[in-house]
């Protein structure tokens, strides 16, 4: 039986090279350049003819790889692809997830819509689901979800003394305890308010009992790094020292690892995006998910 294909859109070709040796997958190839126009042109240089496909996108800055991403999967199905999955280590726009205005497009159920028409099965990891329970509430597709709490928790007992982890906002709160207790480390969380997209208020408990302790700042994402900025600067007020600041998803927009690394935090995130800041592997936790979700 031919082996099942993977497909790297661009800057993705490290990780699914890992992911394709450790299942055993053939690395397809795919020619993607753009028009003098803009318009994208793309053609898979293996054929995927009768066999099992996977994407590997992840989807930081989506909206410039979603497109080219829709036509990868359309072509893979026009050539008799037997299954097309989705493999997004960060999946965007989950995060708009109300109409909070009128009139507010809910473009978390739109992607989820366009992804679902176009692919057969997705896996993801630590996606933002806040006010959705499940990937099943807007994805009409199988979906699988790695979470990355148990390769934190090792990093964090690996590389630090004596830590206190430390969640910015009660959303937080389980997944936080999840870490803490892998990492035998007491937890604690702060409460955010957010007032716009540049602007957080948080609020900060006396954490004087745990004075002597490494604080270790724990969130899913960092975006503009303005949650983690301001918790660092109220851990500071109160004495402590710059805190390890982990983000499973490290998007850093408008310059965040500059300003964060200006205020003196040790950033680390994982390699679901490709930043100076990975240190926790999450290859073979995504290995295992599409391997179980590809092979019905
Ligand atoms: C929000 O609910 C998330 O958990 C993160 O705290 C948030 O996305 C971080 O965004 P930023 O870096 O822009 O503050």
């Amino acid at each position: 039986m031919t082996s099942p294909l993977l497909m790297a859109m661009p800057g993705n070709e490290k990780l699914a090279a890992e992911l394709a040796a450790m299942l055993d997958y053939e690395l397809g190839r795919v020619e993607i350049r753009q028009f003098p126009d803009g318009e994208t042109y793309l053609r898979l240089m293996t054929s995927p003819e009768q066999r099992a496909v996977a994407i590997m996108c992840t989807l930081d800055h989506p909206d410039e790889k979603i497109l080219p991403l829709l036509f990868c999967a359309a072509t893979a199905r026009e050539l008799n692809a037997s299954r097309v999955g989705l493999v997004a280590p960060y999946l965007a726009y989950m995060r708009q997830d109300r109409r909070f205005k009128p009139g507010e497009a809910v473009t978390s159920r739109q992607v989820a819509h366009l992804v679902s028409e176009a692919f057969d099965w997705l896996v993801t990891l630590d996606p933002h689901l806040h006010r959705y329970g499940t990937l099943g509430d807007i994805y009409s597709i199988p979906t699988r979800i790695v979470h990355a709490a148990p390769m934190v928790s090792l990093w964090i007992r690996t590389n630090v003394s004596n830590p206190l982890i430390i969640g910015p906002d009660s959303e937080s709160e389980q997944w936080v305890a999840a870490v803490a207790k892998d990492a035998d480390a007491p937890y604690c969380v702060l409460e955010k308010t957010r007032h716009g997209d540049r602007s957080v208020e948080i609020k900060i408990a006396d954490l004087v009992r745990w004075q002597g302790r490494t604080p270790v700042l724990v969130d899913d994402i960092i975006s503009t790094g303005q949650t983690m900025l301001e918790a660092i600067r109220l851990l500071r007020s109160q004495g402590w020292a710059a805190p390890v600041s982990i983000a499973v998803h490290g998007l850093f927009a408008e310059q965040a690892d500059r300003f964060l690394a200006q205020a003196g935090a040790q950033v680390i995130t994982s390699n679901t995006i490709v930043h100076a800041t990975n240190r926790i592997d999450l290859t073979a936790s995504l290995a295992r998910a599409i391997g179980e979700i590809a092979t019905p």
